[in-house]
């Protein structure tokens, strides 16, 4: 389950062979996205991937993990921006082929369900990335989100805010809720890489690997999951044992 590789770098240089070799092999691949700054170096990887150049993404749809609620698309911390910014844009993806949580729902509730639901109904994701959270929540899933939740509304937890409030002027900026797929949601994808690197994160691997599914660390609800592989950096790997790793060259 636990893949640790020489550098960041290196986590991204593989990941984005990966995901680049899903998307020649089934053209129509549904993809999982995800922010944050672990997936920067990854989305930056892919776009230099020579292969990208007769690469058909006219078929290709994501769908994002999460998106801040209050935020306009326009805002600079909005997920929407992030995703064109660092990689929607410059693949030259159609809008209809991209779709993030409405931040600005009116009715967030229907947003939610009509989001999980345009998911099942296309197919179901194909590949699913994530990032991880200090508390160990994926997408915005905090710590007591049942394993069976679907698209819903967070109240993000106090530890979520600060460790996100170094992207924003003050804290007051900080959303206090989002949008996230459900935990449900992205067990239903076909095949899942999560993605850790950093010291700020050996903590978080050490209790992923040593709690058994348990919602209160909502990451290990990935030990339900036939296709789960975590990629990590030395430093993010350093709390686990060695027995526990598969070392990349
Ligand atoms: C946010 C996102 C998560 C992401 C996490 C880690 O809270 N909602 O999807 O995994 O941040 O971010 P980073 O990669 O910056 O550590």
């Amino acid at each position: 389950m636990f893949y640790v590789f020489s550098s960041p770098a290196a986590i991204a240089e593989h990941l984005s062979q990966q995901l680049l070799e899903h998307i020649r092999n089934k053209p129509d691949s549904i993809l999982g996205l995800a922010t944050g700054s672990t997936m920067e170096p990854v989305y930056a990887a892919l776009l230099k991937q020579p292969a990208l150049q007769d690469t058909d993404l006219s078929r290709l749809t994501t769908y994002n993990l999460d998106e801040y609620i209050g935020l306009p698309a326009s805002h600079p911390q909005s997920y929407n921006y992030y995703m064109h910014h660092h990689l929607f844009d410059t693949l030259g993806l159609k809008a209809e082929q991209t779709h993030l949580p409405n931040g600005l729902c009116s009715d967030c509730n229907s947003e939610c369900s009509d989001y999980s639901a345009a998911i099942a109904e296309a197919g179901g994701l194909d590949f699913q990335l994530l990032g991880v959270g200090s508390n160990g929540h994926i997408g915005f899933n905090e710590p007591g989100t049942p394993f069976d939740s679907r698209t819903h509304v967070v109240k993000l937890s106090e530890t979520t805010r600060i460790d996100n409030g170094r992207f924003f002027d003050s804290m007051d900026e900080v959303p206090t809720h989002a949008i996230t797929l459900g935990i449900q949601d992205i067990l239903d994808a076909k095949e899942i890489v999560l993605v850790a690197t950093g010291e700020h994160k050996a903590e978080t691997m050490n209790l992923l690997y040593r709690t058994p599914a348990d919602p209160q660390m909502p990451a290990t609800a990935l030990k339900l999951h036939p296709n789960v592989r975590i990629y990590l950096d030395p430093a993010a790997a350093s709390r686990l044992p060695q027995e526990a790793l598969y070392h990349v060259e």
